[in-house]
């Protein structure tokens, strides 16, 4: 059966889940916040070390202005309100992306987050934020000191991911099977799952079912 340390979800549909209830976008994103905690708090129950989520792309600056003050409102909050629920589910908060493009009081929150949790050894919830995986291969090609010596492993350790094991599968919620920029490099050896369900209506009872899946697939890795 196959070892699973590391989850990616690429947490798509808020805004078609909303317009389906004749609400606006932002109620999608509300709600998805909700299902963030939600499937958070289950997979430090089942015992998972790391989750890892898109939340924000580069790309994703391309919307309505309303929308995207919304997004940033909307993560400073959750992660003020959430700060209790890491520390008692033993959860370690994260970032990837480049967070220098959001307001220095969102920095801030992020920051002091990453921090007060810092202890926490259970599972690490790592939100990708202003995340775009070409963007962070670039910065990443910035650090290098050695050219002629790099290597996958050296090179890996400039990523965003420096400090987390490899992506054992990726779950796309929302019916689009695409990647959309998202960990791009650390997903070459990562299942795949793509699902039709719109992220506000994702549960644990079908992370549980992907999961029953992906232990029973055959990893070969290359080999035979
Ligand atoms: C994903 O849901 C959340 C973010 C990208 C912030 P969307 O907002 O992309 O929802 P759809 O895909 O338009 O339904
Ligand atoms: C991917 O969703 C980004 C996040 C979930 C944060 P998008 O809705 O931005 O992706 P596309 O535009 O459908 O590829
Ligand atoms: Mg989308």
């Amino acid at each position: 059966m196959n070892v699973l340390n590391h989850i990616a979800i690429i947490m798509d549909g808020n805004g078609r889940w909303a317009k389906l209830q004749n609400q606006k976008r932002t109620f999608g994103h509300k709600k998805g916040a909700e299902i963030v905690r939600k499937l958070t708090i289950h997979s430090s129950n089942i015992g998972l070390k790391y989750l890892t989520l898109y939340a924000f792309s580069t790309e994703n600056w391309k919307r309505p202005k309303y929308e995207v003050d919304f997004l940033m409102k909307l993560l400073d909050s959750y992660l003020k309100k959430e700060l209790v629920a890491y520390l008692e589910n033993n959860v370690r908060f994260n970032v990837i992306g480049d967070i220098s493009k959001f307001s220095q009081k969102l920095q801030k929150t992020i920051e002091k987050t990453i921090e007060k949790t810092s202890s926490c050894n259970g599972l690490t919830q790592t939100l990708a934020i202003n995340y775009g995986s070409k963007d962070e291969i670039i910065r990443a090609i910035k650090k290098i000191k050695d050219i002629d010596n790099i290597d996958e492993k050296s090179f890996e350790k400039l990523l965003d991911t420096s400090d987390m094991p490899p992506v054992d599968m990726l779950i796309r919620t929302g019916g689009e099977q695409r990647i959309s920029n998202f960990l791009l490099w650390q997903i070459a050896y990562a299942e795949l799952f793509f699902t039709k369900t719109l992220w506000p209506d994702f549960t644990e009872n079908e992370l549980d079912n992907i999961i029953e899946k992906f232990k029973n697939i055959s990893r070969r890795f290359g080999g035979i």
